[in-house]
């Protein structure tokens, strides 16, 4: 089926749920607006990026920067980009994108259906010549979004080729805050971090971390719930199947070098990217499927 809101409006019924061109014009863009009494959520089907979440009565959960590209190519700023097959750099090339290709592809939508007050979207992404030739694996990646009072984004995928398959996965969430320099992190003291911006150093986390300045650490074997303190709202972010934790947020130098990003908007925002990094890499037989699920509430 053609990813065009006609095609899935006339497929997909669901109440609460319309498909339609959205931002970047050219009709390419396609974005799936859930609305409903619980929440309001829109997921674009290039990246099957959820690029707004919002509970009723509460303010946006999720950042999107306001120099955020919609032109069907660049990975959009902010809200959940998918990470996926590798992390940052990390891919089998010095040319290979950053943060590997799932974020920079059209995802076909599958389902979608309301289960009670929640709405549910199922939208997938396969191995193709174009993927094959930047990363030689056959796989079938299964992202199913449910969304209701609290939003929960679960990212399977299943090894259907001959070989053991290796893959890094993060779900690189931008969380909208007041001011990041005041709010309470809670979740990662006494775990270790490698520091990006202080050559992979590993890192002993003494008391919960604070943003004062660029930070970019890459929690291992860290499987706690984090919960973001700002001001009289708590936002949770809790994940199974992935033990990596990535923070980040770029301080004033970066936010200047970044194109896509506005000069004071790291005050706004900070990443909490639930993973699946480096030596918490998953390895999968042939066959085999995993899945790390993140669940995100205020409360
Ligand atoms: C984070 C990395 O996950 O993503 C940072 O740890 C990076 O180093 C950031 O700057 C943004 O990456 P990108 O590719 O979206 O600009």
């Amino acid at each position: 089926m053609p990813n065009t809101p006609i095609a899935l409006n006339s497929h997909f019924k669901v109440p609460g749920l319309t498909f339609e061109a959205g931002r970047g014009g050219g009709g390419g863009q396609t974005v799936a607006r859930i609305r409903t009494e619980l929440a309001e959520c829109d997921v674009y089907l290039f990246g099957a990026h959820v690029t707004h979440y919002q509970p009723a009565g509460e303010r946006p959960v999720l950042f999107l920067s306001d120099k955020a590209v919609f032109d069907g190519k660049t990975a959009i700023r902010g809200g959940i980009p998918i990470c996926f097959p590798w992390f940052a750099g990390n891919g089998p090339t010095k040319k290979s994108p950053s943060h590997g290709f799932a974020r920079t592809r059209e995802w076909g939508l599958v389902d979608a259906r309301r289960e009670g007050e929640e709405i549910v979207l199922v939208l997938v992404l396969v191995s193709t010549e174009n993927t094959r030739k930047m990363w030689p694996h056959e796989f079938v990646f299964t992202y199913t979004i449910r969304v209701g009072r609290s939003l929960c984004v679960e990212a399977k995928v299943t090894n259907v080729g001959d070989d053991p398959l290796r893959y890094e996965l993060a779900l690189h969430s931008y969380f909208d805050v007041t001011d990041v320099r005041k709010v309470a992190l809670k979740g990662f003291a006494g775990c270790e971090y490698i520091d990006q911006l202080q050559s992979n150093a590993v890192t002993a986390q003494s008391g919960e971390p604070t943003i004062d300045g660029e930070v970019d650490r890459i929690y291992q074997n860290h499987t706690a719930d984090v919960v973001i303190t700002d001001g009289d709202r708590r936002i949770n972010v809790s994940k199974t199947g992935g033990a990596s934790t990535v923070l980040w947020n770029p301080h004033i130098a970066k936010a200047e070098r970044m194109s896509d990003f506005g000069d004071e908007e790291w005050r706004k925002m900070l990443c909490i990217e639930s993973g699946a990094i480096g030596e918490n890499a998953v390895t999968l037989a042939p066959g085999k499927s995993h899945s790390m699920k993140v669940t995100v509430f205020l409360g």
